[in-house]
Parts: structure tokens; sequence; C-alpha cells
């Protein structure tokens, strides 16, 4: 996942203490390259399988490979979860009725079936489900990103419904639904090139958040067929991810965590970072799962190897979110820290890099659920509330263990 970018002439001063937690690139730019799909047009349904616990765990797992300290400061498997490409077998075979009204006024033309009143103003009016944010209403283009987890055909323009086939899938995020003008006949140069249209009402669903910069994908050619999208709503779960075994969380941050050094011992608390792509874990939950199970490894992987003087760092709270380049979801970042942090340092919500803007969005906290049962989160900023703990605790070893 390498891109073009300038570094900067600040770059040296990284190691300085204390250390501001600016977004890390070496481990996104080893990621693979999560692939972008464009939900077929073929077919009437197609499913995506979930992959495995096992297969996270073993990706978490996988990510630890040398001890994480306060004191300084991967994997590569490209995985496909798609088969979906439907087969077109260009032979004028008569497709499925359409689900949505024909649109033949003025005439069956792209340019009729974009301009087609209806389907805007159902766009338009459609309800939110509950549990979900419209995250943008009546495009021209459906969604085109990471974490597809396929489609399936509806009998109406129904968000609910929609929404309830999000629900179905574990680890589903988001749905995209809209209106698409597709053909009668499978398209055949000689015999059919341009056969009169249906309208197909689909719902597609994804294990990332979608926005309207990803609602791209405007349709394509089928021979002289024109397949196009009309109509196009996204919509976005709110419920937080879940919670993680051994921690405790979420709890819903801003943005990333920038921690100084801890207020009372001036020592710092940040330990690095691991980074997962959507080829590695497919959807955000399973990211967030994978960052907890790899600050637990963490944690196992430096008492294994604890350091020549004082004590191994602990993982005690992990903070995870989408990071984004250009608003198209790369993967989920996890920065570590062994000590807890309160939402008041959740202020980096995302860096340039060279003219590409990372934004950081659905950063949740989790903490080790033995630490928060003895410290609450550090806060020493404006803006705490009286009685919050102003730090001291060497990374949960206790007072004078630093
Ligand atoms: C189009 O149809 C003709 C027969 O009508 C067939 O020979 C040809 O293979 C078809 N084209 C494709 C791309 O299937
Ligand atoms: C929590 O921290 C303890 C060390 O204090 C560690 O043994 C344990 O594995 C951690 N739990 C999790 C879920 O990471
Ligand atoms: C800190 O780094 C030094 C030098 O790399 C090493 O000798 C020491 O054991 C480390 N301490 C901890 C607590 O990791």
């Amino acid at each position: 996942m390498r891109s073009t970018y300038i570094i900067s002439a600040f770059a040296g001063l990284a190691l300085a203490a204390p250390h501001p937690q600016d977004i890390e690139f070496d481990q996104v730019d080893a990621a693979p390259d999560p692939t972008i799909v464009t939900p077929p047009v073929l077919g009437a349904s197609a499913t995506v399988s979930i992959q495995p616990t096992a297969a996270v765990a073993t990706v978490a797992d996988a990510s630890v490979t040398e001890v994480a300290s306060t004191n300084s400061t991967e994997t590569n498997d490209k995985r496909d979860f798609l088969d979906f490409l439907g087969k077109r077998d260009g032979n004028c075979a008569v497709q499925p009725k359409g689900t949505g009204p024909t649109v033949n006024t003025p005439d069956d033309t792209p340019a009729s079936f974009l301009a087609y009143q209806p389907f805007q103003t159902t766009a338009t009016n459609a309800a939110t489900p509950q549990g979900y944010t419209q995250s943008f209403v009546n495009l021209q283009g459906s969604s085109q990103t990471v974490s597809w987890l396929g489609y399936t055909t509806l009998s109406s323009y129904d968000t609910v419904a929609c929404a309830s086939y999000c629900d179905q899938l574990d680890g589903c995020q988001a749905f995209n639904i809209y209106y698409e003008r597709d053909p009668t006949e499978d398209p055949n140069a000689t015999s059919c090139p341009n056969p009169p249209s249906l309208t197909n009402i689909k719902c597609s669903r994804w294990g990332v958040q979608i926005t309207a910069d990803t609602a791209v994908n405007t349709g394509q050619n089928r021979d002289s067929f024109q397949v196009v999208i009309a109509g196009s709503n996204g919509y976005n779960k709110n419920a937080p991810p879940p919670a993680q075994t051994g921690f405790t969380g979420p709890v819903e941050l801003g943005g990333a965590i920038n921690a100084p050094n801890d207020p009372v011992t001036n020592t710092n608390t940040y330990m690095g970072y691991k980074f997962f792509s959507f080829g590695q874990v497919q959807t955000y939950p399973a990211g967030v799962q994978a960052c907890t199970l790899a600050c637990t490894a963490q944690t196992a992987y430096n008492s294994r190897h604890p350091p020549s003087t004082g004590k191994p760092n602990v993982c005690n709270q992990v903070v995870v979110y989408v990071l984004s380049d250009e608003n198209d979801p790369k993967g989920i970042y996890c920065a570590m820290y062994s000590e807890e942090w309160a939402q008041n340092y959740a202020t980096n919500y995302g860096q340039y890099r060279g003219s590409d803007y990372w934004s950081v969005s659905q950063a949740y906290a989790y903490t080790n659920a033995t630490y928060s049962a003895a410290y609450g989160p550090i806060c020493a900023v404006g803006g705490c509330p009286s009685g919050s703990y102003r730090g001291g605790n060497c990374g949960g070893w206790g007072t004078g263990n630093c």
C-alpha cells in the first residue's frame, strides 16, 4: 500500500520525547492494498463468506514479532474473500424481471433513467432505519470500496428491509440501496446489442462505513447497453464495535489518542502500533478484535522477553480506528499504551502525508480489565472531570516501578 509522499524534514525528530503519536506508515505501506470491490450487476443476489474468528486470531498473533516498549518506539497475507463475478453469456438470454418500475418515459435511455423523478423522490424521502445514520442521499453512483459483504435484490425501495439484511450478517457496518438500470436480455454484440431496460432495486452491504466519496460506481457498458444507477442512499450503523474479552470498553473517541508523558512520572506510555488492512481482517469489527488480540499477544511477548532492568511493558490500552487515505478506508490501526488515557486526549483526527489527507474514524478505546479495575483513565488537562486520575502508576506496575 505505497503512495508517493514527501518525507517530512522533521521526521528525524520523531523519537524526541514526549512522543506525539502521529500516524505511522511503515506497516500501512507493508500491508497489501485492500481489494476495492464494485458489486456485480448480474444475478439477484450474491453472498460473501465471513472468515472465521480463528483467522483473525492468526493475523493478530502474527503481528507481534518483537518487543513493543515505551522505551523506544506484520503481516502481508493477501486474502481474497470474493467469489462473486457472475457469468455473462452474451447470448440474449432473457433476464429475470426487474423489481422496480421500468423507465420508458420519455424514452428507454440512461438519461431518462437518471432523470426519472420518482426514483429521486423515493430516495430523498426514504426513512432512516433505527440504529443507522444516513451518510448520503440520492446519488447516481453505488458504493465501491473495501469490505463488500454481498447484495440482494429488493422488491421495493425499503431501507428498513435493507438494514435488516445488513443486521443479519455479523460484521456488517453499512448498507447502500439504489435503483439500477439493467438489460432485459443478456446483451450480444450482433443479435441484441442494446435490449430494452428493466429496473432492479439493490441492497448491498459493507463491513466498513460508507461515504459519498466512495459512491463512485456509476455503472458500466454491456455491449451497447448502459447500466446506470439512481437514487443511491448510504447508511452507517451507529452501534459501537462489540465488547472484547478481558477488556473494558469500547469507549468512543473523537479521534486517535495523542498522549503526553505520564503527568506524574514524566514517562512515555506509547508502545507503538499494529495495522491490519481490510484485505487481512475483512471487516471493521474483525479488525477491532485483531487489535485487542494483538494487544494481549504483545503483553505476553513482552513478558517472555523482559528488559534487562525494570518491568516488561503491558499493553493496557489499545485505541482502534479506521485509517483512510482521502476517505478511502485502508485498514484498522491499533495504537498501544501502557496506561489508559481519557477521551480528552483523542485529538488526532488525521494528518497530511504529501498531498493526501489520512483520516481517523470510528475510534474506540479498550482497556485491560485488570488495569481498569485498579486505575481510572489519566486526565490532567483542562476539562477533565474533577477527581480524574492524574497518573503515576508506572504502566500498571504501581508507584516506584518506573
Ligand atoms: C452472440 O450470439 C451469436 C448467435 O446469435 C453467437 O454465435 C455468439 O457467440 C454470441 N456472442 C457472445 C459474445 O456470446
Ligand atoms: C491484562 O494485563 C495482565 C497483566 O497485568 C495480563 O496478564 C493480561 O493478559 C492482560 N489481559 C488482556 C486481555 O490483555
Ligand atoms: C530500554 O532500551 C535499552 C536499550 O535498548 C535496553 O537495554 C533496556 O532493557 C530497555 N528497557 C526496557 C524497560 O525495555
